[in-house]
């Protein structure tokens, strides 16, 4: 095992070029996004076949506790990543919100609690950072709907980069300063992500800085395959049969695809037909329009929706998040604010999750697929939960209970207990168990 993990130091690099995803033509891997020929976008190619000598269900299970252990499949050359810890978050048996829906087999990839700055934008910005490292950028920077600001202005601050990011200025508070702590220099910019993604396209051609989801977006997107990685590595080295997952620019989805087929690629899983289903909130849902219209392009929305971190009016993967719901028969579904403050309960009451209103919105296309027949009872599920309650507490903060404020007094206590009406929710809890 040790001469087969020092191979895989020593190895081969496994990405040999940026290709269009349009077009196919070949460009250096440099910091560049978009092909000279055709304007269409471009992303990482891998040899597989180097990628298949370097790696083992053995080899991988014996790398780091990160999302390194599955550094052949990673645009990054180094033997020495920037490691924050990011990935291997836990896979959890769902059974109390399984049954709730009525479904037999589901499971919560609980990125809720990824590090360093909880949420899923962690695993794209350690690759993207990285890759900025070898690439001799010196400041790095991003458009943001606030996960991905955390998480720059955080692995920037480790990595010792100067670090500029751009954010709506209408963000919740705790984007806000789960951001600023970091130290960075923050932008808070007055208009919607779109106009704020518009502006870093023309400061990025002004300024030689590393934009994490612009021109290093290649890079920066083959972080979120590892989500794909991780769960079929913790359900055993098998895919699922469907997953749930929300969209804001549809990278993320395309990319949970592209790790689930890269693993069959390389041998590590048998090949299935998973069905993939993507959750948008109905005031920002311009892939789930064009799903349910059957259109193969996307029109431009403006976002009006609590659910800030997926509100992107024009996602630049939507296409091909539409390609990848509609190949195995997958979904793409919206659903009100009132059912994403509803999802939000939903999971924290039945499972001890409190994800932020990107889950929500995960969590209520869940149960409107179920119940709408179009999630069978008898398939493996994994709904994708991408960030943290604790970032979005205005969404929740009027539709939950309140403390019961007591004398420090015996007496004061059991007058507010017998209030409470605690002995009959005990009662009903132990009915549910
Ligand atoms: C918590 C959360 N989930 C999901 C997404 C969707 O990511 P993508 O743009 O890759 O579709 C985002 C994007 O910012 C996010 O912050
Ligand atoms: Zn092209």
């Amino acid at each position: 095992m040790t001469q087969a993990i020092e191979r895989l130091r020593t190895s081969q690099q496994t990405f040999t070029a940026l290709k269009c995803k349009e077009c196919g033509e070949r460009y250096e891997l440099g910091a560049k996004h978009v092909c000279e020929e055709c304007f269409g976008p471009l992303e990482v190619a891998y040899d597989y076949t180097a990628i298949k000598n370097q790696v083992s269900r053995e080899i991988i299970e014996a790398g780091p506790h990160s999302i390194w252990r599955y550094k052949a499949f990673l645009p990054v050359e180094s033997d020495t990543p920037i490691d924050v810890g990011t990935g291997m978050t836990p896979l959890l048996k769902a059974n109390r919100l399984a049954r709730q829906l009525g479904i037999k087999e589901l499971y919560i990839k609980n990125d809720a609690v990824n590090m360093p700055t909880l949420s899923f934008k962690d695993r794209v910005v350690s690759v993207a950072l990285s890759r900025a490292k070898e690439l001799g950028f010196t400041t790095v920077s991003c458009a943001s709907t606030g996960n991905l600001a955390n998480s720059t202005a955080a692995i920037a601050a480790h990595a010792g980069l100067e670090c500029c990011v751009f954010i709506p200025s209408d963000l919740e508070a705790g984007k806000i300063l789960g951001t600023l702590i970091y130290d960075p220099t923050l932008m808070a910019v007055k208009g919607n992500y779109d106009q704020v993604n518009r502006l870093c396209s023309e400061v990025a051609n002004t300024h030689g800085w590393g934009f994490v989801n612009i021109n290093l977006r290649p890079y920066y997107s083959e972080g979120s395959k590892t989500l794909g990685f991780e769960v079929a590595e913790q359900l055993g080295w098998e895919l699922p049969d469907h997953i749930v997952a929300p969209l804001a620019s549809g990278s993320l989805f395309t990319k949970i695809y592209k790790g689930f087929n890269e693993f069959v690629e390389a041998g590590l899983v048998a090949a299935k037909d998973v069905r993939f289903s993507g959750a948008q909130a109905e005031g920002c849902s311009p892939i789930s329009q064009a799903y349910k219209e059957g259109r193969d392009f996307i029109k431009p929305v403006k976002p009006n929706t609590i659910a800030n971190s997926i509100a992107i009016g024009n996602p630049a993967d939507g296409v091909y998040a539409l390609e990848v719901a509609r190949k195995p028969h997958g979904n793409i579904e919206d659903v009100t604010d009132e059912e994403i403050v509803a999802g939000m309960k939903l999971l924290a009451e039945t499972e001890g999750i409190f994800t932020e209103t990107a889950g929500g919105t995960t969590i209520a296309v869940l149960k409107k697929l179920v119940e709408a027949g179009k999630i069978n009872p008898e398939e493996r599920t994994v709904a994708f939960i991408t960030g943290n309650g604790l970032k979005t507490t205005e969404a929740v903060q009027s539709h939950i209970g309140e403390p019961h404020t007591i004398e420090p007094k015996l007496e004061s206590f059991e007058r507010a207990w017998e209030r409470a009406g605690t002995l009959n929710r005990l009662d009903w809890q132990q009915t549910q168990v």
